[in-house]
């Protein structure tokens, strides 16, 4: 992180502090249509286009140390396995046998010697190559080497390991733009993963990300935990491309001047920048994911659509591996139900929302300023479908257009 994104950041708190208005530029949102969140065709075109064509975080390389070492992934319905190479290299396929489609892995994670099909014991290397056949010889003219595993993108930022089912798409780290060099001694970090935890809600998935896209709620449905953190008027907000967006909300006076990591005797993560130690660091990857950082250790969190009125919230906690597995500090104990304390308070509303947009109950949603990450998220999505199939794709009652373009990174 370098000093003139520091001095951008803190001068944008400033800024936010004294304002008494939007800037002036700042355009007057139109209303999001409440059918963004009930209409089943617009959830597949999501499903096919944004979460088919974006790179999604999965997994964390500490989880696959060694060759052979492997994770089962389901992306949106798409079964995948990673699986670490001879070569040190973590690839993707599809968790399908190119005999009749069985799955070569059956456990959430483990490590294999080969992949061995479950069902006639067709074989796949590391490197998803098919090495072994039973029976051979009645199979007219099979071509084994063309019979490898269905590949998937998967590419790695420091730790974090994403995949994309779109082969075509732009390499991992020029998607995330500016976000590599502001996060890249976090992710170069020697993390590990502390725990996974999910809960399933009855609500869209982008009911659930927009109650992590602002902190306008903070004073009203966090009034014992987040609040007394946080000063939310001070809140740096900024739009990337490519959906992505960050938010360093400054802390409070008493925060600061306790220091940060008076959290409890957790190791921490060394050379983040002073903003770390002023402010909570919030980033946004699209399309599912935000994570508000922390240099003792952070959770990822996640959504992944199940149904048009069903979302998975997923967090996945990394921490610095000094103070994670073998003998884990007691800390992780205090802090991760802390932390779900906070999660029941975002996610109380959720289903709530959902019958309301089923029943029309309100008309649209107006947003204000603050909320204009949800302007962005939702222009995005649009973006991504109309690259594919054209303006027209989106009915025009349910378009979020671009208007924002002029406050993105
Ligand atoms: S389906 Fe895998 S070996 Fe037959
Ligand atoms: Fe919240």
């Amino acid at each position: 992180m370098d000093q003139a994104f520091i001095d951008r950041i803190n001068a944008q708190t400033a800024y936010e502090f004294s304002r008494t208005a939007p800037p002036d530029d700042f355009p007057k949102l139109p209303d999001l249509p409440l059918g963004r969140y009930t209409d089943q065709h617009l959830w597949e075109l999501e499903h096919r286009h944004v979460f088919g064509r974006n790179w999604i975080f999965v997994a964390h390389a500490s989880e696959l140390p060694g060759a052979g070492d492997y994770r089962t992934v389901d992306v949106v319905g798409r079964p995948l396995v990673l699986v670490r190479g001879d070569d040190g290299v973590v690839r993707a396929f599809f968790n399908a046998c190119r005999h009749r489609g069985a799955p070569v892995v059956r456990d959430e994670c483990g490590t294999c010697r080969l992949m061995v099909c479950q069902y006639h014991s067709w074989s796949y290397d590391h490197s998803g190559q098919l090495v072994r056949v039973p029976d051979e010889r009645d199979f007219v003219g099979l071509q084994v080497d063309e019979r490898a595993l269905t590949s998937v993108r998967c590419e790695a930022w420091g730790g974090l390991l994403f995949v994309n089912l779109d082969q075509d798409a732009e390499p991992l780290l020029d998607w995330l733009g500016p976000l590599t060099d502001e996060l890249d001694e976090l992710v170069h970090a020697d993390l590990r993963v502390v725990t996974r935890i999910s809960t399933t809600h009855a609500c869209n998935w982008k009911i659930m990300a927009e109650g992590f896209l602002e902190v306008y709620h903070a004073k009203t449905i966090h009034p014992t935990t987040v609040a007394g953190v946080l000063r939310p008027a001070g809140a740096a907000i900024s739009l990337v491309r490519n959906g992505h967006q960050r938010m360093y909300t400054p802390l409070s006076e008493a925060v600061i001047a306790a220091g940060r990591d008076s959290h409890r005797g957790l190791p921490s993560v060394d050379g983040l920048g002073s903003l770390f130690e002023t402010h909570n660091p919030a980033y946004g990857i699209f399309p599912n994911l935000i994570s508000p950082l922390d240099k003792v250790g952070f959770p990822i969190l996640q959504f992944w659509p199940e149904a048009v009125d069903r979302t998975r919230l997923e967090r996945v906690w990394l921490g610095p591996a000094a103070g994670v597995e073998p003998e884990r500090n007691e800390t992780w104990d205090k802090r991760l139900p802390a932390f779900e304390v906070v999660m029941e308070e975002d996610t109380k509303n959720l289903e709530p929302i959902q019958r309301s947009v089923e029943t029309a109950a309100h008309g649209g949603i107006p947003l204000n300023y603050q909320e204009r990450r949800i302007w962005h998220f939702h222009a995005t999505i649009d973006r991504n479908i109309a690259d594919v199939l054209g303006e027209d794709a989106i009915p025009a009652h349910l378009r979020v257009p671009d208007l924002l373009a002029d406050w993105v990174d």
